[in-house]
């Protein structure tokens, strides 16, 4: 009798949403947008991934607000004109099995920043000179700039909370009529979101600040309006940051509580990442924790005690590169989808990759016909001549 496939193979359903394995590739920001506008290259780049065989696919963070981006090359979904060039990366995905998704997003102090090849700092008067990059007004949960030198923002009053609330509101109701199937929202990192957990930046007295669920007041709330919007049969995901990695800040205890909060109000996943604040100004004087060193698969345990605590299914991320890692990962009920960046950004096709590294497949069935059809001949081509040694190399005896 042959062994059941790998878990990783297996599909499963997110509410009414078939997805055809439990790979994701990870949102990452390519900072290639003009305007906020995707193009042919986020097409090209993300239909890599789709014919290289994940189950689901993440376009990049995406701005809910102009002022929400991190850099001037960031996507966007701040008004009704960016939805048409969305959809078309939304088909391309689903018409090859893929569950399409995005990743909404507000930068809040991280924003007006310079991309990460030209340092990822803040905009400044050079940029606004040598490239047009004028820098803008940036906001928070305190009137605190990230670090010396960077924008200070404005403090988000009650008011201009609801309005920011409201755009998320609005982007998500645009990501459902691009048709994507799974909506997350960026809750970590050092973003907005997290600049209203995380006690590290904090200092409201109102509401919105103080103790643990005034700090979460933010995040529930954009959690209940995109929840309102998202078609009931449909998943939304939540990105945290699961710690900041220093004393006197968002624990992990924190995020089971959050994700026990954020499962009663309908998400489906939380996607385990962690830091974003620690190691800027805001959070340099604070002693980090040797938690967030960087081994193979660090944020594991994360995904697995929010899983085994708060009960809601988790998507584990971060310097998973082995299919075997991957595999044990979800045989160990530590999470229930793999997320990679980097290694499918190396690998596109590391989804056939951990076939043949899990399955042993050596037929090329599940690849792109257009590609198996002739790999297929090849393969045993190049294998009969590796296997010959050229006369010209032939040791002398
Ligand atoms: C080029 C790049 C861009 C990224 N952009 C995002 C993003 O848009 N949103 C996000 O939540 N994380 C982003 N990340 C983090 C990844 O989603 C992922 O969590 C991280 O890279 C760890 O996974 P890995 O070790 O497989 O790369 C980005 C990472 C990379 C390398």
């Amino acid at each position: 009798m042959s062994s059941p496939p790998p878990m990783l193979f297996s599909p499963f359903k997110l509410r009414e949403l078939a997805v055809k394995n439990r790979l994701c590739i990870s949102p990452m920001c390519t900072y290639s947008a003009v305007g906020g506008f995707v193009s042919d290259w986020h097409l090209v780049h993300l239909g890599q991934h789709a014919l290289g065989g994940a189950g689901i696919i993440f376009v990049e963070a995406t701005a809910v607000e102009e002022r929400g981006r991190i850099t001037h090359s960031d996507t966007g979904l701040w008004d009704d004109k960016f939805i048409s060039p969305l959809a078309r990366i939304a088909s391309f995905l689903r018409s090859q099995g893929v569950a399409p998704a995005i990743q909404l997003a507000h930068a809040g102090c991280k924003a007006s920043a310079q991309v990460p090849w030209r340092g990822a700092s803040y905009l400044s008067e050079v940029d606004a000179q040598t490239r047009g990059e004028q820098s803008w007004a940036t906001v928070s949960s305190t009137a605190q700039p990230l670090d010396s030198g960077w924008h200070t923002p404005h403090a988000l009053t009650i008011d201009e909370i609801g309005d920011v609330v409201s755009a998320w509101r609005a982007a998500a109701e645009r990501a459902k009529n691009a048709g994507f199937d799974i909506v997350e929202i960026h809750a970590a990192h050092g973003y907005l979101l997290h600049q209203f957990l995380s006690p590290l930046l904090n200092k409201r007295a109102d509401g919105y600040g103080g103790d643990r669920e005034g700090r979460m007041r933010l995040t529930l709330e954009v959690v209940e309006t995109v929840r309102d919007v998202w078609p009931k049969t449909l998943p939304v995901f939540v990105r945290l940051s699961a710690v900041d990695g220093a004393a006197s800040s968002w624990t992990l205890e924190d995020s089971v509580v959050l994700a026990k909060e954020l499962k009663a109000r309908g998400v489906d996943v939380v996607d385990c990442s962690s830091g974003g604040l620690v190691g800027s100004g805001v959070a340099r004087e604070v002693e980090p924790f040797g938690s967030l060193s960087r081994d193979f698969g660090f944020q594991v345990p994360y995904a697995a005690r929010i899983r085994n605590e708060a009960g809601v299914a988790t998507m584990a991320v971060g310097l998973i590169v082995d299919p075997h890692h991957a595999e044990r990962i979800l045989q160990e009920g530590q999470a229930d989808i793999i997320a990679i960046a980097r290694s499918a950004l190396f690998h596109p096709y590391w989804m056939k990759y951990a076939a043949r590294t899990l399955q042993n497949e050596r037929a090329f069935e599940s690849w792109p016909t257009e590609y198996g059809f002739w790999l297929e001949k090849w393969e045993p081509v190049v294998e009969r001549l590796r296997g010959r040694v050229p006369n010209d190399v032939q040791p002398s005896s």
